[in-house]
């Protein structure tokens, strides 16, 4: 299953960066993202409800790394031009102390795998840490987006790091942490789209998307706070991120990337996904 996942998302992101050589030149970028915050979220850890012993040792853990600077050190990494720390995770084995971390790799610069199976990624390099301040083994389990809340819900990984935005219902399943970034969504167009250009507020964009019709398409990874960003959810009331939707069609996918392809290939017109992300990824499109 995860050798599946791992190959169609190495599939994906050879898509895109075939798309980056083929461009070539400075004058070449396919896509930009408009640098305008849609919504204000923050990215937390979540671990099962049952478990208050593991959260607050992650409360604990997350204190330190803030304040003796390891956390800014990871961020100054992948925000600025650090390199990496890869990751090794454990082989599964439920009679060894392990702490077991659901993810879901290609959300740069949150989790990221390479070709050969180490893991990196702000996250990543976290949950290292952390697995070694409890004295844990560290396993990490990638899967789609969607799984990572319910496989901790469910006892089948004791704490989801994956850049994971603290919402009313996920609440409703899981526990968060204290929260360690804060994050908003950003949408993403093709390079020649000048849609966007004039807008300098949030509600300049709004006020364009609010005339989109059906007829229009919205690409986001499947399960994320992006998705609710394009279908709304002022009907679930408090427990509601209080998105009010935008009147499209939305398409979803499992992973952001593929997303991005899909407008790339003129199959969408445009992709709603989390700021970091969003630059990573048209970074990685562009060459540059
Ligand atoms: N922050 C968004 C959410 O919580 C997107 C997270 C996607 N994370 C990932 N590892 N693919 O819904």
């Amino acid at each position: 299953m995860k050798k599946i996942m791992a190959a169609v998302l190495a599939a994906a992101m050879m898509v895109v960066l075939l798309c980056a050589c083929n461009t070539g030149s400075v004058s070449s970028a396919k896509i930009k993202v408009v640098d305008i915050e849609l919504s204000q979220e923050s990215y937390a850890f979540a671990v099962s409800k049952s478990d208050k012993e593991l959260m607050s040792n992650v409360n604990e853990y997350l204190a330190k790394i803030k304040g003796d600077g390891t956390f800014d050190a990871i961020c100054d990494k992948y925000f600025g031009n650090g390199t990496p720390t890869k990751v090794e995770s454990k082989a599964l084995d439920t009679g060894k102390d392990q702490l077991v971390v659901a993810t879901s790799t290609g959300f740069e610069p949150f989790e990221m795998v390479d070709s050969a199976g180490l893991f990196y990624g702000i996250d990543l390099e976290i949950a290292a840490g952390l697995a070694s301040y409890l004295g844990k083994e560290l396993v990490i389990q990638d899967m789609k987006f969607e799984s990572v809340v319910t496989s901790v819900q469910t006892g089948i990984c004791d704490i989801g790091m994956a850049g994971l935005t603290v919402t009313a219902k996920r609440q409703a399943l899981v526990d968060f942490s204290d929260s360690y970034y804060n994050a908003a969504q950003m949408l993403i167009v093709k390079a020649d789209d000048t849609t966007f250009d004039n807008c300098k507020t949030a509600d300049d964009v709004v006020a364009i998307l609010d005339k989109l019709t059906s007829a229009n398409k919205i690409g986001c990874q499947a399960g994320t706070t992006g998705e609710i960003y394009i279908t709304g959810d002022l009907d679930q009331g408090d427990d509601g991120y209080g998105f009010k939707g935008i009147p499209v069609t939305k398409m979803a996918y499992d992973y952001a990337a593929l997303a991005v392809t899909a407008m790339i290939n003129g199959e969408i017109d445009y992709v709603v996904v989390d700021n970091a992300p969003a630059k990573a990824i048209s970074k990685s499109v562009n060459g540059k």
